[in-house]
């Protein structure tokens, strides 16, 4: 595994010379920065278990969904998981056709918590406002192995008839099951024994002042309930009761505080979870388009009559705050380069939608070593290509790069690598006839209802490849500092290709890319191979770097 001797080599140089310790080498520095990770994952869930904290985040129709992250000081963090694996929701899942489709419906605010009694994970979240389904991941060991997670196993345990939107899953002391969800009426539901039906469900808060509230996160905490609840997309509220059934009454955990970043919207939208040292931190996050939303962390105090209160600077979300827990143990940074060297692909790559699992693998051949994506899809249109594999971007700004091998493309093949959103652009390899020239397009764009309006247009070409060439760099340059609020400029993107991997030339326009929040998702780099005239063709993909630059 590259990416963990990666991360090994990044402890050791970090032990080594504290003093160097930059932004991304923070474990043993005594004070950590907000953003904790500068990368897009909205609608966090977090717990502890032992000494290791768990988040699990938003995916919308990307595929595996609702990763799981990990950490042992709740500011390095790496996705080690997926709590669905394959989206179950129906077939607009999979990308069929144009009509066929799913895109921003999915995953949104779900749950995930451990449960003591019966050594499960369990995910819960609705989708379509419709159904709510719950994926569990059984006898994973976690307490024995204070935390530890070394298989998961994630079975779809049930499919409820009934939408609990917005849900925060708690297991009480007695390990009875609730469910807080709803928006402006908040409701908490009881689940049976195993999660799987509901026993009842009843109103519990009904926002007072007609203000729209949603973002449930359920807790007991010495007794008392609590459910946590955002006002998009400004503040935090909490509701506290003895009984899950209510009556609670309120108090506001933060509204419209500046900072930490600028330009970037309110902090809100979070949970809380505690230390071994029985210290509280809040972990919400930040809506930072066009990167998306990212996770912001605080400590918190409490009142003796046991209200949370955020720990400011100032009048504000602090820039920096000492570091949660001192540990040696470390994650993988985000930051590095993956060859694809299996057995599976990192937690850190979701697809577009669910893959046609035929069309691609990973390959340990030395003569074609790597990801190889076969065409899965005849079409001119990048949205209704099954197979794009996409990766966050991280923050502020860095650079992606594909190093692809486009020797076994068939005639009217387009694979390349792209800034994906609904209204994107991509550097890509064109194979016509025996020829493949490298392009860069833009004005690839969704409409407002995700149909797509523009399949894109020729924005510059570059070089015909030479006959033969087995490697091609193609580089995506993003600059995704927030521009959210106060600003109204758009950040750029320049696309690069090399073909010997030293020399970089950047071809076609800065691309803007767009500071709307409608698709959710913020910016991800991909990589696509589609076909125009038949399936046969394949590229590999032979490793993807991502740097800050
Ligand atoms: C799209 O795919 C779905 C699911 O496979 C199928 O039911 C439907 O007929 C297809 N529609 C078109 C226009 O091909
Ligand atoms: C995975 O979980 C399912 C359902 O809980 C169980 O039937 C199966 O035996 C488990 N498999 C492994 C390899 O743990
Ligand atoms: C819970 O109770 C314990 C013991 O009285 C106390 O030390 C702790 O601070 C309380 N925690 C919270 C969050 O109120
Ligand atoms: C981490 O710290 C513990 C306790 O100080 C020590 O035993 C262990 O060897 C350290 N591990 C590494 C990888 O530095
Ligand atoms: C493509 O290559 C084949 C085999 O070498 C050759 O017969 C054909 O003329 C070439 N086509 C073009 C358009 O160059
Ligand atoms: C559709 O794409 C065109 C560019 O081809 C653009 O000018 C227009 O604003 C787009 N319309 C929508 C609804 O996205």
């Amino acid at each position: 595994m590259r990416l963990l001797l990666l991360a090994l080599l990044w402890n050791v140089a970090n032990a080594a010379a504290a003093a160097a310790a930059s932004r991304h080498l923070k474990t043993r520095a005594t004070t950590f920065s907000n953003p904790i990770l500068w990368e897009d994952y909205p609608d966090l869930d977090v717990f502890r278990v032992g000494d290791v904290f768990y988040y699990s985040s938003s995916t919308f129709a990307f595929s595996p969904g609702a990763p799981v992250l990990k950490s042992y000081d709740l500011v390095n963090w790496a996705p080690v998981s997926h709590s669905v694996p394959r989206l179950n929701f129906g077939t607009n899942y999979n990308l069929n056709n144009d009509s066929d489709r799913a895109y921003v419906k999915g995953i949104w605010a779900s749950s995930l918590q451990y449960r003591k009694s019966t050594d499960a994970f369990y995910w819960i979240g609705c989708v379509e406002s419709s159904k709510t389904y719950v994926w569990t991941s059984e006898s994973t060991g976690a307490v024995e192995k204070n935390g530890e997670v070394t298989h998961w196993n994630w079975t779809a345990k049930a499919t409820l008839d009934k939408c609990y939107y917005d849900c925060g899953l708690l297991f009480d002391d007695d390990d009875t099951i609730y469910v807080a969800y709803g928006n402006s009426k908040i409701m908490v539901a009881q689940l049976n024994t195993d999660g799987t039906s509901e026993v009842k469900s009843q109103q519990v808060y009904a926002s007072p002042d007609g203000a729209y509230i949603e973002g449930s996160r359920m807790y007991k905490i010495n007794g008392t309930y609590y459910i946590f609840l955002t006002k998009p997309a400004s503040a935090e509220w909490v509701i506290k009761s003895s009984s899950p059934w209510g009556p609670y009454e309120r108090q506001i955990l933060v509204d419209s505080i500046a900072g930490p970043l600028a330009n970037a919207g309110y902090s809100h939208q979070g949970g809380i979870v505690s230390t071994k040292d029985n210290e509280w931190y809040y972990v919400a996050f930040m809506d930072s388009y066009p990167g998306g939303r990212i996770p912001v962390a605080a400590p918190i105090t409490w009142t003796s009559d046991g209200w949370p209160q955020l720990v400011k600077d100032g009048s504000s979300w602090g820039k920096t705050y000492p570091m949660p827990v001192q540990t040696n143990r470390s994650v993988p940074s985000p930051i590095g380069t993956d060859e694809f060297v299996g057995p599976e692909l990192s937690h850190e790559w979701e697809w577009n939608h669910n893959p046609d699992d035929s069309k691609w693998r990973l390959s340990v051949d030395s003569s074609s070593a790597g990801l190889i994506l076969a065409t899965a899809t005849v079409t001119n249109d990048l949205f209704a290509a099954r197979n794009t594999l996409t990766h966050r971007i991280i923050g502020p700004k860095s650079e992606g790069t594909f190093r692809i091998d486009p020797s076994r493309m068939s005639d009217g093949d387009r694979a390349g690598a792209v800034l994906f959103r609904d209204i994107a652009a991509y550097i890509g390899l064109y194979k016509d006839a025996n020829a493949t020239k490298i392009v860069m397009v833009d004005n690839l764009n969704l409409d407002s209802n995700w149909a797509t309006n523009s399949t894109g247009t020729i924005a510059a070409t570059g070089p015909t490849l030479a006959a033969g060439t087995t490697d091609v760099w193609l580089r995506v340059q993003a600059d995704i500092t927030p521009a959210f609020s106060g600003i109204s400029v758009q950040r750029t993107t320049t696309f690069w290709y090399s073909t010997d991997g030293n020399t970089f030339t950047q071809l076609g326009p800065e691309f803007k890319m767009t500071n709307s929040y409608t698709f959710f998702t913020g910016y991800r780099y991909g990589a696509f191979n589609h076909a125009t005239k038949a399936l046969g063709g394949e590229v590999v993909v032979k490793s993807f770097a991502m740097q800050l630059i």
